[in-house]
C-alpha cells in the first residue's frame, strides 16, 4: 500500500521518483497550513462544528404553527472514521424533547450551542441521528452585528445563516467543511409560501396545512440552507443550459415588491454569463427569493439566492455567481471567505465590462486608487483574525483585486482556465486557499507565492501590479 500522505518513504526507486510520490516536497507557497487543514478547528469560529464525523444527509421535518412557535424533526445521516462514544450536534435555543441514534433512545445534554448526544453504544462508520425538537427559534446576531439564523416576520419567518445561523433551526454540523444533501419538508397554515433550496419535489395540503418539500441532491453547506415562509408569488418556468439540460426556475416574489419581472428575466442571461465562463451550473435547479424583510444583506442560499428588496442586475450576477463559487465550491474554513466574495464580486465586475459599463481593469483601479490609510488595505482577505470583518471590503474587493491581479499576472487565457478548473475540480467540495494557489501555479507554470502574500496574507495596500 502507499505510505499515508505526508509519511516520508525509505526506499526511493529513482531520486525523481521519491519527490514525485513521497507527498513531502512542500507545496509552492510559504503558508504552512492554516485553519482547518492545520488544526481540525475553525480558524475564525473555532467552537463551531466537528471533524469527529461527516454528515451525509439532513433531513428536517418542521411544523411551523402561526403563533411563531415550531415542532420539528431532524434527521441526521453521518458517517464516523473512528468509534465515537459521544456524538456533539451544533443547536442554538430551542428545546430538546427526544434523541435516538440508530433507531434507540440515547440521553444528551447541552451547553451553549452544543446538544451533546451519548449512544447506547459508541458509534463506528455509518449511524443515524433522530432529534424531535421545537419552541420559538431565536434569531442569531453576527460578529457584525447583522441578523441571521431564524428572523421571525410579520406573515411567517425567514432562515438565512451565514455564517453559523443554521443551528437557529436544526441541529447540525455546522461547519462549511461538512457538507451533505437536504430534505426540508416544512408544514404551513394551507396559503402561506415556502420557499427552500433545490427542487420542490412536493406541495400537499391536508386538513387545512400544507408541507412543502424541498430536495437539494447536491451536497450543501449548512450555511446556505433557506427557507422562507410567507405570502409570496410563485413564478415558475425553465432554463435549458448550455450542456443541454433544462432545469426548474422557481422564484418566489413577495407581492408588495411588485412582481420583480425584469429582475427574473435577467436570471437566464446571468447564468449563461456565468456558465460561459465558470463552466457547467453546478445545480438542477434556480430561482430567487426576493422578500421585503430587510436583513441589510442578499445571501447565495444555494440555488435559489435571497434579496430582501428589489433586486438589482449587479446583486443578482454577485449572488449567481457564488453558485459556483461558496456553494459549490465551498471554503473549509471561514478564514477562506475571499474565495467567495473576491469571486462573486470580480463576476460583478465582469458583467459590467461585457454590458458597456466600466471595464474589469477600470474597476481594479478605481478600488487601487483608494487612499492608504482607508480599511480596505486594513486586514488581509485570507488572514482575517476577526470574524466581525468576514464581510469587509478587504474580503469582497480586495479579493476581486487580487484576481483581476492574477489576471494581470499570468494572461487571461490562463487565467480563464484557472476559474475554469477551479470549478470543475473542487466541485461540490469543501477546499482552501492553498489548493487555489497551487492551482494557479499548476495552470500558470510561474511560481506565486510572492503574488499570493502579498495580496492575501500581507496587510497594507500592495505596490501597484
Ligand atoms: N454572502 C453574502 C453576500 O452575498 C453576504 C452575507 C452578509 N452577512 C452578514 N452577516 N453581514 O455577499
Ligand atoms: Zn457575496
Amino acid at each position: 500500500a502507499a505510505p499515508p500522505a505526508g509519511a516520508t518513504t525509505a526506499t526511493p526507486t529513482t531520486a525523481g521518483a521519491a519527490i514525485t510520490t513521497a507527498g513531502t516536497a512542500p507545496a509552492a507557497t510559504s503558508h504552512p497550513p492554516t485553519g482547518r487543514a492545520a488544526s481540525g478547528r475553525d480558524s475564525l469560529f473555532p467552537g463551531q462544528g466537528t471533524d469527529a464525523y461527516d454528515v451525509r444527509h439532513y433531513d428536517v421535518a418542521l411544523d411551523y404553527a402561526k403563533a411563531g412557535t415550531i415542532s420539528a424533526t431532524t434527521t441526521v445521516r453521518a458517517t464516523a472514521a473512528r468509534p465515537l462514544p459521544r456524538i456533539d450536534l451544533d443547536l442554538e435555543g430551542l428545546t430538546v424533547r427526544s434523541v435516538s441514534v440508530d433507531g434507540r433512545d440515547a440521553t444528551w445534554s447541552r451547553t451553549g450551542t452544543k446538544l451533546h448526544v451519548v449512544p447506547r453504544a459508541t458509534v463506528h462508520g455509518d449511524f443515524t441521528v433522530v432529534v424531535r425538537y421545537g419552541g420559538r427559534p431565536v434569531t442569531h446576531i453576527d460578529p457584525d452585528g447583522a441578523k441571521d439564523g431564524w428572523v421571525p416576520t410579520a406573515d411567517g419567518a425567514t432562515v438565512l445563516s451565514e455564517p453559523v445561523g443554521a443551528q437557529t433551526w436544526f441541529p447540525d454540523n455546522n461547519t462549511p467543511a461538512d457538507k451533505a444533501s437536504f430534505r426540508v419538508a416544512v408544514t404551513v397554515p394551507a396559503g402561506t409560501e415556502v420557499a427552500g433550496n433545490g427542487v420542490l419535489s412536493g406541495e400537499s395540503t391536508r386538513a387545512g396545512r400544507t408541507t412543502w418539500t424541498w430536495v437539494q441532491r447536491e451536497p450543501m453547506a449548512t450555511y446556505l440552507a433557506m427557507i422562507s415562509i410567507g405570502q409570496y408569488d410563485v413564478y415558475r418556468s425553465s432554463l435549458r443550459l448550455a450542456d443541454g439540460r433544462t432545469i426548474p426556475v422557481t422564484s418566489f416574489i413577495d407581492p408588495d415588491l411588485g412582481s420583480q419581472a425584469a429582475a427574473r428575466a435577467q436570471i437566464a442571461p446571468a447564468v449563461r454569463f456565468l456558465e460561459r465562463h465558470f463552466g457547467p451550473y453546478p445545480f438542477s435547479s434556480v430561482g430567487i427569493v426576493a422578500s421585503r424583510i430587510k436583513v441589510g444583506y442578499a445571501l447565495e442560499t444555494q440555488t435559489r439566492p435571497f434579496f430582501d428588496g428589489p433586486v438589482d442586475t449587479s446583486t443578482l450576477v454577485h449572488e449567481l455567481a457564488h453558485q459556483w463559487y461558496g456553494d459549490s465550491v465551498t471554503p473549509a474554513d471561514w478564514g477562506d471567505i475571499w474565495l467567495n466574495e473576491g469571486f462573486a464580486t470580480y463576476a460583478e465586475w465582469w458583467w459590467q465590462e461585457a454590458h458597456g459599463g466600466q471595464t474589469r481593469a477600470e474597476a481594479f483601479a478605481k478600488a487601487y486608487a483608494t487612499a492608504a490609510d482607508d480599511e480596505l488595505w486594513g486586514p488581509a482577505p485570507a488572514d482575517l483574525h476577526d470574524p466581525a470583518l468576514l464581510f469587509s471590503d478587504a474580503v469582497y474587493t480586495r479579493g476581486a483585486m487580487t484576481l483581476e491581479a492574477l489576471r494581470h499576472r499570468i494572461g487571461s487565457a490562463a487565467f480563464d482556465e484557472v476559474l475554469q478548473r477551479w470549478a470543475a475540480t473542487e466541485e461540490y467540495r469543501s477546499t482552501d486557499t492553498d489548493a487555489f494557489v497551487a492551482l494557479a501555479e499548476r495552470v500558470s507554470g510561474q511560481r506565486l507565492d510572492g503574488f499570493f502574500d502579498t495580496w492575501l496574507y500581507t496587510p497594507g495596500k500592495p505596490a501597484r501590479p
